[in-house]
């Protein structure tokens, strides 16, 4: 600990946003503490958690916010998004409705937060390939129209997870 090298450059706020059990907290789970759980519960209120990694030879604090999908349990909208420079809009690759709503998702985003927010489109469980109910070509399309980063990811299987993220931030920066 110490001599210095914990010195913070920058610190980010970045949200997570999209449908219930689309995967959001775990998500963050692996890139915050590279964990994943299978039980994971429904969200309730707001998390975070920070992760401090080095880009482009400074030191950034990510500061990544999860609430719930659901309604009912959601928090404070305007809290939630304000200061946010980054956000990750993520859907179920085997859920059709959760890549449905996410024209209602990004319309929430860009009423409430920064409009030089930096957004990726984020695909989840692509381990549940034979389960597909999006294709990539479908996300990308709408994510080319909608001017957003988009990749799929696996949070169960660490693939492209720690990618988002860095695109997310890399760009921030
Ligand atoms: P809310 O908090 O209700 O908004 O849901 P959430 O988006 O945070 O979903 P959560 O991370 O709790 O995950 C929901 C379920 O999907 C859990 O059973 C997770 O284990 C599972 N899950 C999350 N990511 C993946 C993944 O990449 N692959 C698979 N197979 N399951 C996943
Ligand atoms: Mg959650």
């Amino acid at each position: 600990a110490g001599g210095g090298s914990d010195k913070i450059d920058y610190v980010f706020k970045v949200v997570l946003i999209g449908d219930s059990a689309v995967g959001k907290s775990q998500i963050l789970a692996r890139f915050a503490r590279d964990e994943f759980s299978l039980d994971s519960k429904a969200t309730i209120g707001v998390e975070f958690q920070t992760r401090t990694l080095v880009i482009q030879h400074k030191s950034v604090k990510a500061q990544i916010w999860d609430t719930a999908g659901q309604e009912r349990y959601r928090a404070v909208t305007s809290a939630y998004y304000r200061g946010a420079v980054g956000a990750l809009l993520v859907y179920d690759i085997t859920k059709r409705q959760s890549f449905d709503h996410i024209p209602r998702w990004l319309e929430e985003l860009r009423s409430h937060a920064d409009r030089n927010i930096v957004i990726m489109l984020v695909g989840n469980k692509t381990d549940l390939e034979d389960q597909r109910a999006v294709t990539t070509e479908d996300a990308r399309e709408f994510a080319e129209k909608e001017n957003l980063f988009f990749l799929e990811t696996s949070a169960l299987e660490a693939t492209n997870v720690e990618n988002a993220f860095q695109t997310v931030l890399t760009e921030i920066f």
